[in-house]
This record gives C-alpha cells, structure tokens and sequence, in this order.
C-alpha cells in the first residue's frame, strides 16, 4: 500500500509517499519546504504568512513528493493528512488541498493527528518497534507525556501548563539575539557552558506530570536584565547550559514519576522537533540505562515537522478504517 501523505499545521509545508510491504514501511520521498527564513524576520511564527506561504508552496511539493518517489497519482492508495492539532488557517492549506486532491483522484482520505505523526516517525527509523511504551513529545506547540497503548489508542498522561519545552528555548534564544528559531543554536552553544548558571525547575513540584517552562524562561530573562543594566558581560553559553540543564532534568525528573506509575511500561519513545536536543538525548540514554528501559528516538531528520512522519501514522488509522470523506475539517486543538 502507498500512501501520500502532507503536512502543514506550523511552519513547515510538507508532502511525503510511503509504502508498507508486508508491514514494513518504507519512505519513497519526504520533502520539507520550511518558511523559517520568512517567519526569522519577525522572531515567531504569523500565522496568516504561514497560511499563505502553505498555499504557496503545496502544489510544488506534491510534484516534488510524487517524481522523488518516481510514481503518478494513480499509483498512490490513499492520501493522508495531518487534521489537528495545529495554526487553523496553516493546517487548512493541507486539509482542503488532500481533500481535493483524494476526491478528483477517487483515492481515500486519512485524517492524522500531528502528535501521533510525531510519535510514529519512530516506526519508520525503528521497524521493531511495538506498542506499549511511554512517548514524550516535545516540539514548538507541544510537550506531552504520553501513555501508548497501541497505534492507535494514546492517553495524555502529562503536558506543559504554558510555554512548549521547543518555545522556551526559542524564546531563551531570541532574548540572547540568536535568530529564530533558537534550539539548534543553543544546543550547541550550550556546550562552550564550563558554569552552566543555576535556573528553576519546569518540573511542577506536585505529583501530576505536568510542567510550566514559562518560569524558567521569565528567571533566564530577569537574570539577563539585572546582568545588563549593571553592565555586566552576559555569560551566554552559562546561560544557554543551564537553561539546558534545568529542562532536561524537568523532562527526567516527571518521566521517572511516569514509568514508577506505569510499571507494565518498559520502553520510552521520544518525539518532536526537540527531540533533536542532543542534551535531552544524552540524558534519555542515561535515564534509561539506569532503568533497564529501551530507548527509542528518531534520526534527527524525522524529529522536525515532516510528513513521512504523518504518512506512517496513517497506515495504522487505516488499518482500523478512520477515514474521511469531504467534510474533513481541520481543529486547532488535538482531536
Ligand atoms: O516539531 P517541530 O518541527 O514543530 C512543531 O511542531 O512545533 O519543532 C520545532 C521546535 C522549535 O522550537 C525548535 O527550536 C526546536 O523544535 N528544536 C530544538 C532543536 N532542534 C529543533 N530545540 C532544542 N534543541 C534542538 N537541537
Ligand atoms: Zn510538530
């Protein structure tokens, strides 16, 4: 079975054709179109120049996507897409242009969660890998705690209470003048740290799984403020490695509380554009050695928005038959 697959709920237009052969699935073509030189100028994502850049970029892509993979639409099964959660008016351009695309072809249409996009982007670089596990997801838009019961079947077991783990180190970044986005530059910035300064936890000090990354973010700017108005030099790889070091421990610190409650639990999934953080990839290892856990993390170019990644989550809302028809609607929030 051949899947195309697209994707468009932040930053980045994506359009990607997987195949699955006897339950193993393979990527064809996965191409990236990324608006970050855009959205740079104004340190952020603007949600409606991100929906226009998508409108922008689509048709290009899926021609990329399908000549990558050397096939014609009629060789495709199915077209996938992500539905939620994401910017409306971004994961619209997507959601309408599959929907178009599935009903002049008379192909079936796949809705995708992004969240299970993210997490299934380890079935493509782990073929081993099963459900159960514990998945934690961190991107931009998202930090969650995630209890896989099966491909399909995903409870949210703890997430950020304000800023994503992704957004704290672009903000972090930002005030320190790196262009956006910043968590590729501090994790490597935070490696010339020798004095990594000492910041709060994100970890919320009660026994849910949540975290709050927006305190640590509002100590690192209070501390650069002081820093600057006494005219003091700004340390900032010692901010950048203790910044680091403060979210990471956080992200160790709720997932031990996870796998003590989930006990049945013996694997870990990481996922998201953070879980490119080779920090957090360091301190997962670690983690999970001295647990007697597997660890599994996507290659770094599966960790970001792509959509080979929502093509792999597709073949499993296929196998229990969640399709859409043209009434698909795009939601903001996970559905
Ligand atoms: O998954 P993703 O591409 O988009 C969303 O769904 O949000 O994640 C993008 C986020 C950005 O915040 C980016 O700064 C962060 O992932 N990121 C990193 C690293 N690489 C990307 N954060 C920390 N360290 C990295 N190496
Ligand atoms: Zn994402």
């Amino acid at each position: 079975m051949r899947i195309l697959a697209f994707e468009s709920s932040c930053d980045e237009t994506a359009a990607a054709v997987l195949e699955r052969k006897d339950g193993n699935i393979t990527v064809l073509s996965n191409i990236v179109a990324s608006q970050v030189a855009i959205h740079a100028k104004f340190g952020g994502v603007v949600p409606e120049i991100a929906s226009r850049a998508h409108s922008e970029a689509i048709s290009g892509i899926t021609y990329e996507a399908l000549d990558a993979a050397g096939l014609t639409m009629n060789e495709i099964d199915a077209v996938a897409v992500t539905s939620n959660p994401g910017l409306i008016g971004a994961l619209l351009v997507a959601v309408n242009f599959a929907k178009s695309l599935a009903y002049s072809y008379g192909k079936p249409l796949i809705p995708v969660n992004h969240i299970k996009g993210h997490i299934a982007a380890n079935y493509i670089c782990h073929p081993e890998l099963k459900p159960p596990f514990i998945a934690f997801v961190a991107s931009g838009g998202h930090t969650s705690v995630v209890r896989v019961e099966d491909y399909r079947s995903h409870m949210l077991i703890g997430a950020t209470r304000d800023d994503a783990m992704g957004e704290s180190f672009d903000k972090v970044a930002r005030v320190m003048g790196m262009p956006y986005p910043g968590g590729a530059a501090m994790d490597k910035l935070a490696y010339e740290g020798k004095n990594p300064m000492k910041f709060p936890s994100a970890a919320i000090r009660d026994d849910s799984l949540d975290f709050s990354f927006s305190g640590i973010k509002t100590a690192v700017l209070n501390t650069l403020n002081q820093m600057s108005q006494k005219g003091e030099e700004i340390p900032r790889a010692d901010i950048a490695a203790g910044f680091t070091k403060a979210a990471v421990s956080s992200v160790t610190t709720k997932l031990g509380m996870a796998f003590d409650r989930n006990s049945d639990m013996k694997a870990l999934v990481l996922a998201g554009g953070v879980a490119a953080n080779s920090h957090l990839r360091a301190a997962l290892e670690q983690f999970t050695k001295k647990r007697g856990l597997s660890l599994y993390m996507p290659e770094l170019r599966y960790c970001g928005d792509n959509a080979a990644m929502i093509g792999a989550a597709a073949f499993f809302e296929w196998d229990a038959g969640n399709l859409a028809d043209v009434s698909l609607n795009a939601y903001a929030y996970s559905v």
